[in-house]
């Protein structure tokens, strides 16, 4: 499927966007209208989830000085976790991959992306754990609110906005709780940077599902793969 390139193509049909909605890192700091992201995130709520709980939330965060404190200790976060240095003079050769320049990036840039999206979702334990071996939190209810996400992903990339999935915010959760005032009952799943793609949209490259299949039992490929 060789749909590439265009930032403001609205007119992929569903395999085109499935097939050309690379994570997009690089964002120019442009505003957003308002709408294009209420119709992005009424794309996110019309996902399925078990009883049709919808146990998103969403922190829709703008503000300068917020994004600037996210964008601070997801870097720092980066640096202490990954290895990835906050100062540019200590990256070395590795800058020359394509993917880590982009990492690069948005770590670099985070605080000019016109929002970050906070994807929360209501904690909730897993069917098997039975009460009484319960410890601490329930994770956030991921299976529910990942449907949500993708349905996110797919609406920025059919609007021509750039976004990229990241989970790096789980390095300070508690810090985010906290500063965002997120109630413990919920758990954030994901954070979205959103707005126009700096970078060029393209193709994503995955290995293609025959590969991935078995017919009736593990191990037999399926016939006319
Ligand atoms: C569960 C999950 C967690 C991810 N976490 C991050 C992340 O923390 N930072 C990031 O830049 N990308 C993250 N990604 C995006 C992937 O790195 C990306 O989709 C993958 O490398 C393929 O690249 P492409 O989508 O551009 O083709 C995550 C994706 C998923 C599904």
């Amino acid at each position: 499927m060789g749909v590439n390139t265009m930032s403001s193509e609205t007119d992929l049909d569903f395999f085109q966007l499935a097939a050309n909605m690379r994570a997009m890192r690089r964002l120019k700091p442009d505003p957003v209208p308002m709408a294009l992201i209420w119709k992005v995130l009424n794309a996110g709520v019309q996902a399925p989830s078990g009883q049709n709980t919808q146990p998103w939330k969403f922190v829709l965060v703008s503000d300068a000085r917020d994004k600037a404190w996210f964008a601070d200790q997801y870097a720092n976060a980066m640096e202490t976790r990954f290895g990835l240095p906050r100062d540019p003079a200590e990256r070395g050769a590795t800058r020359r991959r394509g993917q880590l320049r982009a990492i690069y990036h948005q770590m670099d840039h985070l605080q000019e992306a016109p929002y970050l999206l906070l994807v929360c979702g209501e904690r909730d334990w897993p069917f098997k754990v039975a009460e009484a071996d319960r410890v601490g939190l329930a994770p956030p209810n991921y299976g529910a609110v990942y449907p949500c996400v993708q349905n996110i992903l797919l609406a920025c990339r059919s609007v021509g906005l750039g976004a990229a999935l990241t989970t790096m915010h789980q390095v300070f959760e508690e810090a985010l709780h906290e500063y965002f005032q997120i109630p413990i009952d919920y758990g954030v799943v994901v954070t979205i940077p959103i707005g126009y793609p700096l970078g060029q949209f393209g193709p994503v490259t995955r290995i293609p599902a025959e590969q991935k299949t078995y017919l009736n039992r593990w191990g037999e490929a399926p016939v006319d793969a």
